[in-house]
């Protein structure tokens, strides 16, 4: 029998209007433009402003977007699964909100969590359901309102996040194409160096945790990016060797933006030269679960049928990992 692998066969993507730049954060903050630049290579994210307005707000642009390109009808969607940790509620699901909103009245949806790897963890998911044979459209979508959870007096943190979502659309093919194969990993001994200290069932929200300011990042930055920079390049690195992909072999690296030098430092350890790194983190910013799929939204006009494209993400967990996927379209036929 011939073995069913999960194309991704669309992408869409949204990011909201307003712009922070570094200028406006250094009235915010003690901090400077060069500073930022230089630390991180962001320039400027962006903010989702405005009352009631979730990750959800996101997560449906995205897909809106993503299914006026594919011109699917939203009721053949069969599974949607939204890559997020910062959800509109604890519950329901963020993902049967979007589901709602956008007609796809015949998926189940259900969240994922496993931070800024969210995306490539609920990829590899969507991809299993394609090729069990049993769901024909799965929807993987992958973003934060990361505003929503920042300690703008927290220097070190706050200018790093900004807001976004992006999607994919994965359908069963026979071909040699899609969600080849996967390395995800997850280790929780990471929990010191970046959580969220209140508002979950371990320390519910009180006025001691509100005046105490824990219900925002935490984050031990030295420590997330030395961890960062090895597990990212290491796990990059053994996917290729494990699929047989020589650096010539690879169209693009595809990698998680959080900061231009640890993204860079994969790119070496890979032997990936500069023209085929994706990079937007100076206008994006680290949107946590959004930043894959609002790259592949960003480039999808690059992309050519049968590109070979690492994906590579890291973070709070710690969780980690790598996906291989074959480019199933030249975006000229979108
Ligand atoms: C956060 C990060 C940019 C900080 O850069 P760094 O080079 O490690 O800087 P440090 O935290 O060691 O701080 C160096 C100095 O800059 C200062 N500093 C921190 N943030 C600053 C800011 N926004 N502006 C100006 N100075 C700042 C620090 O106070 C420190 O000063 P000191 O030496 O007088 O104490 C970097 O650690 C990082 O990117 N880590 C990974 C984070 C990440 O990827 N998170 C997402 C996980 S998915």
């Amino acid at each position: 029998m011939t073995k069913i692998k999960a194309a991704i066969t669309g992408v869409g993507g949204y990011v909201p209007d307003y712009v922070l730049t570094n200028k406006e954060l250094e009235t915010m903050v003690e901090t400077t433009d060069e500073w930022i630049t230089t630390r991180t290579g962001i320039k400027e994210r962006r903010i989702l402003k405005g009352e009631n307005k979730g990750v959800s707000v996101l997560g449906i642009e995205a897909l809106k977007d993503l299914i006026r390109k594919t011109k699917i009808d939203p009721a053949e969607i069969d599974v949607i699964i939204f890559a997020t940790v910062t959800a509109d509620m604890t519950f329901p699901a963020t993902a049967n909100i979007v589901a709602t909103a956008v007609g796809a009245t015949n998926a189940f949806s259900f969240d994922m969590s496993a931070a800024c790897s969210g995306f490539l963890y609920a990829l590899s998911t969507g991809a299993s359901f394609i090729e069990s044979g049993r769901h024909k459209k799965v929807v993987v979508i992958g973003g934060d309102k990361m505003s929503a959870i920042l300690d703008y007096t927290d220097r070190k943190t706050c200018i790093i996040f900004g807001d976004g979502a992006g999607c994919v659309l994965l359908e069963p093919t026979t071909e040699n194409v899609g969600v080849i194969d996967s390395i995800l990993k997850s280790d929780g001994t990471g929990e010191t160096y970046l959580h969220m200290k209140a508002g979950g069932s371990r320390k519910p929200a009180s006025h001691q945790t509100v005046d105490s300011r824990e219900h925002f990042v935490y984050q031990e930055g030295a420590a997330v990016f030395k961890f960062a920079v090895t597990n990212m390049a290491e796990v990059s690195a053994e996917l290729a060797e494990k699929n047989g992909l020589k650096a010539s072999d690879i169209a693009w690296l595809v990698p998680h933006q959080a900061n231009k030098r640890i993204i860079d430092a994969t790119a070496s350890r890979v032997g990936i030269s500069d023209d085929k790194v994706m990079m937007n983190i100076e206008r994006y910013g680290n949107t946590t679960a959004g930043t894959i799929p609002l790259l592949l939204w960003d480039y999808e006009k690059q992309l050519k049928k049968n590109d070979n494209l690492i994906l590579a993400a890291f973070g709070g967990g710690f969780t980690w990992g790598a996906v291989y996927v074959k480019w199933a379209y030249n975006s000229n036929s979108h």
